[in-house]
């Protein structure tokens, strides 16, 4: 859908995030023609840089961010040309009358989306200053990154803060893996087909699994990272988004309320986890020295450059929705850093099938699995029993119909602020999640860290390359299932 002219101001503009997502990402959009001319892309921050020099770094950043096959020099140039630069000081009054003389330029009537691409402790100041300022119309969005907050309380505090100068329907909190391409397409395998959804609730599935495996380390992020750890990291906003979309009932369209309505119920049915149960439910984990790539790694302390921590670099749980559809359908799910290989997936397995006419004295009548894989390789995959070819008597196999969405569409995979980034300008909040949705989230997750706290319960080691702890692997056994081996 073509969007009018917008400025997006990113605070932040010359940090990682810009850098690495939100530069590469705006460029393929006016690459893709969805940017109109004049629209402008403003930086700002603390630092001093001129337009000129804001220009280079993000020509730099996208001579490393964005395939050699798609750096032409008109395209770049003419993104180049659309940026601008800004100095300004969240806490005090500097710069913030040349960020507005500057989008005064465009006039008043243009969309304003500012991009708070810095830590949580500044998200206050930047939405007052924005307010005091008069740099806010109408039109005006305003693009939260996570983390929000780092329990309940402060995330409530967070969107109390930022809810006093912006109405909900101009916050636009992000989850990138909302954008994610297989991440929306969970949704139209599920709503757009007729296939599954009969079978998707407790009387078909026996459980479900996700795993958000990363091969990396701590990259550099050692201050956020070992204050936050992987329940808050990864748990809290990712992974409790995917359950919500395998989890939720059909919402009544795809709009943003709709959508959201049906994801907060889910979030609202977890089952609790707290002192009694979080032994049997939940697994901590810390990366030790071990291999990646090839090439030996040292242990999280050690990147950490910390002779002690008791952050958790992965975590399983078990978890569980007490819901009519989902009540008794395990959802077991995992994510860590420093595990064996990068690869997200969302595994549903069927329950068996009610009694066999085949000899399955060998049990290789497997249950039905659907397998969608996040990355790398996107794609989907049902896995179902056939017959072995050949006159040999009915033997089984267990194969995969199989989707690559690489050989099957032969475009390029967008990463997923893309498609946020262009929604924002929209005014689609369908992917972004909504204030309640945050908190109902945290109401989960914060008994689970305060009976880790109250129980010490420690993180376990594992070795780098590996699966993660061995406890996560009883977690699953205990209940007489294994883990979805990636193929
Ligand atoms: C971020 C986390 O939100 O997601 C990181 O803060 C993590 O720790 C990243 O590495 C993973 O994102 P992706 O898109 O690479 O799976």
């Amino acid at each position: 859908i073509p969007v009018e002219c917008f400025d997006y101001i990113v605070f932040g503009g010359n940090g990682d995030l810009a850098e690495r997502k939100l530069l590469p990402a705006l460029f393929h959009r006016d690459l893709d023609g969805q940017i109109p001319a004049g629209s402008r892309i403003i930086g700002a921050s603390r630092t001093a840089i001129s337009d000129e020099d804001y220009r280079a770094f993000a020509k730099a950043a996208l001579e490393e961010h964005v395939a050699e096959g798609d750096r032409q020099t008109a395209p770049m140039e003419r993104f180049l040309s659309r940026l601008f630069y800004r100095q300004v000081d969240a806490k005090s009054e500097t710069g913030w009358a040349d960020l507005k003389a500057l989008l005064d330029e465009a006039g008043d009537n243009r969309i304003r989306a500012f991009y708070l691409a810095v830590g949580p402790a500044l998200f206050g100041d930047l939405a007052s200053g924005i307010d005091r300022h008069g740099l806010s119309n109408d039109r005006t969005r305003l693009v939260v990154e996570k983390p929000v907050g780092r329990d309940l309380a402060s995330a409530r505090e967070l969107n109390a803060l930022i809810g006093e100068h912006f109405r909900e329907d101009q916050v636009f909190r992000i989850d990138h893996y909302l954008g994610k391409e297989t991440v929306q397409n969970l949704m139209a395998l599920r709503f757009a087909n007729m296939l599954y959804e009969p079978l998707w609730n407790n009387a078909f599935v026996d459980h479900v699994q996700i795993t958000v495996a990363e091969s990396v380390g701590l990259e550099g992020r050692a201050g956020y990272y070992d204050k936050a750890g992987a329940l808050r990291d990864m748990v809290q906003n990712h992974i409790l988004q995917l359950v919500c979309l395998v989890a939720i009932e059909p919402p009544s369209s795809l709009g943003a309320d709709p959508l959201r309505d049906e994801k907060l119920k889910i979030l609202r049915s977890l089952k609790p986890v707290d002192t009694k149960n979080v032994e049997q439910v939940t697994v901590r984990g810390q990366y030790r020295a071990g291999a990646s790539k090839g090439g030996a790694v040292k242990g999280y302390l050690d990147d950490l450059g910390e002779p002690t921590s008791d952050t958790e670099t992965f975590v399983a749980i078990k978890a569980e929705i007490n819901n009519w559809r989902w009540a008794g359908v395990p959802f077991y799910i995992r994510t860590g850093k420093r595990l064996s290989e990068r690869m997200s997936e969302i595994v549903v397995t069927f329950r068996p099938i009610p009694h066999s006419i085949f000899d399955n004295s060998a049990g290789h009548v497997q249950q039905n699995q659907l397998v969608m894989r996040l990355q790398p390789d996107e794609g989907v995959k049902q896995w179902l029993m056939i017959k072995d070819p050949g006159p040999g008597g009915m033997r089984l196999r267990h194969v995969p119909l199989d989707m690559s969405f690489a050989e099957s569409f032969h475009v390029r995979n967008p990463d997923a602020y893309e498609r946020l980034l262009m929604d924002v300008i929209r005014g689609n909040q369908s992917l972004f999640m909504r204030r309640d949705e945050v908190e109902a989230a945290w109401e989960w997750v914060d008994p689970i860290l305060k009976a880790w706290e109250e129980m010490s319960l420690k993180p376990q080691g594992y070795t780098s390359g590996t699966w993660g702890p061995s406890s996560s692997i009883a977690l699953i056994e205990r209940d007489g299932r294994t883990w979805h081996e990636p193929d």
